[in-house]
């Protein structure tokens, strides 16, 4: 190891703060460090490479070592580096705005600028806040979001939030938020008490538990209702057939504004720019981030329905709110060039038409003992783990413990594959490649899964 490599491990035992991180796995070993990336891969301090199975953090659409993105970054800093959006414009967030709008469904043009996807999130919670205020039903301002759902680390985001491990330590949190069943059809029976519901009829009974919840709370003091196209935590939870439009008709009955939260979805992940093309509904606002600039620079957004920007039209009023960094110049160019690739790559397309091959490989594993579930949709996917594939057991804390921290996150990064072994709910590996994979990705994805899965099993 040379002097320079030997510096930045230690910099990073000594001084890095990592996010969502035990340390104690760091005291005797070294932090794993990533210092390069190209195409699908990436590559650590020591020049060992790796398959980025998870695009970073859902983030690295168009693959690594893009020089034009580069490119596009460095043109904008000599340009203009920085300037606000408090009160003054910018001409590459102006065009951006643009074309989000032009992108999204409906009547989806107003776009509000934020540096990520948790700021996304607490925007549209304030600005439903607002909206109901300013149109005379001042007493809406509850949220509707589901169970184990994952939205961020802002107190107003954590307080949407579904886990309940990921909140205790930060509470009280700001009030007014209420759960809901998520969409995990694998675990209907457990969770209805009713055995055998088809997808649909489940979905309907997911649905429902929203309205049941709108009633508890009072329709009046109800503003929105969050959920992700499809549910990351917990492993990758598709909205069963129907279940996206009860959700838009139960919105409209009871006026709560349909929060579709996109930040994991949006820009290609499903094969589609947005949510509501995969699954053909229109929500009243997108909150989108992590793969609009497939993360050469950060950025999120709130794109709001026209009608939510009706009331600060005229007069007086205007949302207070907002970040310095907010739509930055930088972020924005970096943004646009990035959705030039995916038209000219037709990214879109590839992600659809390689879709039923990412899923047959990863079906093939249903084979192996201890996958009990393959779920997701276009280049996003999750594989439950369970210890009785017949009775769906899944593992106790500490063999979840053993199982997941203990043994697979590393011995699936060993064996050459970064992805996320995850027990936010019931253990999952989740699989989120970059948008430019294709087959050769997706066996070299099968292989090692396996061949580490079957280890796991053996273990047990
Ligand atoms: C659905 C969803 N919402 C919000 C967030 C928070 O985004 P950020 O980490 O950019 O604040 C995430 C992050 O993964 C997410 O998946």
């Amino acid at each position: 190891m040379t002097q320079p490599e030997h510096d930045v491990l230690k910099a990073a035992q000594d001084n890095l703060w990592l996010h969502f991180t035990r340390h104690s796995t760091y005291q005797k070993s070294e932090v794993p460090t990533i210092v390069r990336g190209e195409g699908s891969y990436i590559y650590d301090i020591h020049g060992k490479r790796y398959l980025d199975g998870l695009a970073g953090l859902f983030v690295v659409q168009v693959g690594h070592g893009r020089g034009e993105l580069a490119e596009a970054a460095a043109k904008q800093a000599q340009e203009l580096a920085f300037f606000p959006l408090w009160s003054y414009a910018h001409p590459k967030a102006a065009e951006l705005a643009q074309r989000l709008a032009s992108l999204a469904p409906g009547d989806l043009n107003r776009v509000f600028f934020t540096t990520g996807g948790g700021e996304a999130v607490e925007s549209a919670w304030k600005l439903a806040k607002q909206y109901y205020k300013l149109i005379g039903k001042p007493l809406k301002h509850k949220v509707i979001s589901r169970q184990i759902a994952y939205h961020g680390t802002p107190q107003g985001a954590l307080s949407i939030t579904g886990i309940p491990a990921f909140k205790q330590m930060f509470e009280p949190l700001v009030p007014g938020s209420v759960r809901v069943p998520n969409t995990n059809h694998y675990r209907a029976d457990e969770i209805t008490g009713i055995p055998g519901m088809t997808p649909e009829e489940y979905g309907f009974w997911a649905a429902e538990r929203v309205a049941r919840a709108i009633e508890m709370e009072g329709p009046d003091t109800v503003a929105a209702v969050f959920a992700e196209p499809v549910q990351n935590a917990g492993g990758c939870f598709p909205p069963p057939p129907g279940y996206w439009q009860r959700l838009r008709e139960i919105c409209d009955e009871y006026d709560v504004l349909l929060v579709s939260d996109e930040v994991i979805c949006a820009f290609g992940r499903l094969g589609t720019m947005f949510g509501g093309e995969k699954f053909d509904y229109v929500p009243d606002i997108i909150t989108c981030a992590k793969g609009m600039t497939s993360g050469y620079a950060p950025i999120g957004a709130m794109i709001a329905h026209d009608r939510l920007f009706e009331p600060f039209k005229n007069g007086e009023e205007m949302f207070a709110h907002g970040y310095t960094f907010g739509g930055h110049p930088v972020s924005s160019a970096v943004a646009l060039a990035n959705l030039d690739i995916f038209e000219r790559e037709d990214l879109l397309g590839h992600v659809t038409a390689n879709e039923p091959l990412f899923r047959a490989t990863l079906e093939s594993l249903k084979e192996l003992p201890i996958v009990g579930d393959v779920r997701g949709s276009g280049y996003f996917w999750g594989i439950e783990l369970v210890k009785d594939r017949d009775t769906k057991e899944t593992f106790s804390a500490e063999e979840s413990e053993r199982l997941l921290r203990g043994f697979l996150s590393q011995a699936l990064f060993e064996a050459g594959l970064y992805c996320r072994a995850d027990d936010r709910g019931d253990p999952v590996i989740q699989l989120a490649p970059p948008l430019i994979a294709g087959p050769k990705e997706f066996e070299e994805i099968g292989g090692i899964l396996r061949s580490v899965l079957k280890e796991a099993w053996a273990r047990l």
